[in-house]
């Protein structure tokens, strides 16, 4: 199979450089840019007839079908190479169309719809029958959740129906955040990728569920425990020793290299003829823009990394946002290094900086 992949970025905002409507080829993958009036009316078509496309949301790309139509959503497990038995998050076209697949039944929930929505907030329900077994692997309830990527909203209103998109990765991969990631996953084996620029959040959804008045959070993600806590009782179910929700699968996050996770870099020391990687989380205020064979200690204190082969810092400034929205990318890019080994340092443990962690956690095991 062919993947195709439509620009979603207007003129102006490209940030290959290439012109508009100009066939360019990638690594034998033709890109077309189309203008602005058929811009999403190729992925609406496919989705209507039941095929799969990949679509910016602000957390990672999802790769999404029709919801409602098992052969569609078959075709996400195929391509991902998914275990049937890990349920796939529904993606709503606007609010009212939750009462169609889910039931809500805790006040809290309505109350989380109404502040986060659309947002990256996963919420499971009770599901209806409307929705087929091969979306929740069986479960009885759906994970739903609206997206408020401006290119995945205006695709799934105009098509009107709930689409099915779980991570456009192969399975136990890193997510993708920019279109090339996801034709560096799914190259072939999708028909068409829609290329929104790389995403806001970089990391997936939170996921919660409502258990008798409290909140139980599946996921870390963008939506961190202090945002929830105002709305009631919050319990992170992260690390129980049962798995509750598949995302919370050890590895799900792996890079292919092996990826050590320390407090601090800094006291790092490499082992001798290893190729070893650093992601920093932050390069010190003031300094600037460190070089590639050298950083600096919060002292000021020239460091040495020549023993690094490779140096990536989630954030020059510490921005814990803009950590997270570089962390995938700077994962595959160690990733590609041909590394030994990647060392990663821990974020502060606060707002999203605990979900940065919760995925390097997962890198790392
Ligand atoms: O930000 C996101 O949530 C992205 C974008 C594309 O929306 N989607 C995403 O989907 O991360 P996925 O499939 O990669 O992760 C969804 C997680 C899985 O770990 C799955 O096990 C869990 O949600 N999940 C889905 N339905 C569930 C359910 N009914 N109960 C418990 N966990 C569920
Ligand atoms: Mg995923």
């Amino acid at each position: 199979m062919r993947t195709e992949v439509v620009s979603a970025v207007r003129a102006g905002q490209t940030s290959s450089g290439s012109q508009a409507n100009d066939p360019k080829q990638t690594g034998g993958t033709p890109v077309v840019r189309p203008d602005s009036s058929e811009r999403f009316a190729k992925a609406i078509k496919l989705l209507r007839e039941g095929e799969v496309v990949a679509l910016p949301t602000e957390t990672v790309y999802g790769l999404a079908a029709d919801a409602l139509n098992a052969d569609a959503v078959a075709k996400i497990f195929e391509a991902k190479e998914r275990p049937r038995f890990d349920p796939l998050i529904v993606h709503l076209p606007n609010r009212k169309a939750l009462a169609e697949i889910a039931m809500v039944e805790a006040p809290i929930a309505s109350q989380l719809i109404e502040k986060f929505w659309p947002g990256p907030l996963t919420i499971i329900f009770k599901k209806c029958d409307t929705v087929p077994d091969i979306v929740t692997a069986g479960l009885e309830t759906v994970g739903v959740r609206m997206s408020a990527h401006p290119v995945f909203r205006e695709i799934v209103s105009a098509l009107n129906r709930p689409l099915a998109a779980p991570s456009a990765n192969r399975f136990g991969r890193v997510s993708p955040t920019t279109g090339q990631h996801v034709l560096d996953e799914l190259d072939g084996r999708i028909p068409l990728i829609v290329d929104g620029g790389p995403t806001e959040y970089g990391i997936e959804s939170t996921i919660v569920r409502i258990v008798d008045g409290v909140i139980e959070v599946l996921r870390r993600g963008p939506i961190p425990k202090g945002a929830l806590q105002p709305f009631g009782e919050v319990r992170e179910r992260i690390s129980a020793g049962v798995i509750i929700a598949p995302g919370q699968l050890l590895t799900h996050y792996a890079p292919k290299t092996r990826l050590a996770l320390v407090d601090d870099l800094k006291n790092f020391l490499t082992p001798n003829g290893k190729r070893v990687g650093a992601l920093f989380f932050c390069s010190p205020a003031g300094i600037g823009e460190p070089g590639p064979r050298s950083t600096h200690t919060a002292a000021g204190v020239l460091r040495d990394v020549e023993n690094f082969v490779a140096v990536r810092h989630l954030s020059q400034s510490g921005n814990l946002r803009e950590a997270a929205a570089n962390l995938f990318r700077m994962l595959r890019e160690l990733d590609a290094e041909n590394l030994d080994l990647i060392v990663a340092e821990r974020a502060p443990e606060e707002g999203i900086g605990a979900a940065i962690n919760d995925r390097l956690q997962r890198a790392s095991t």
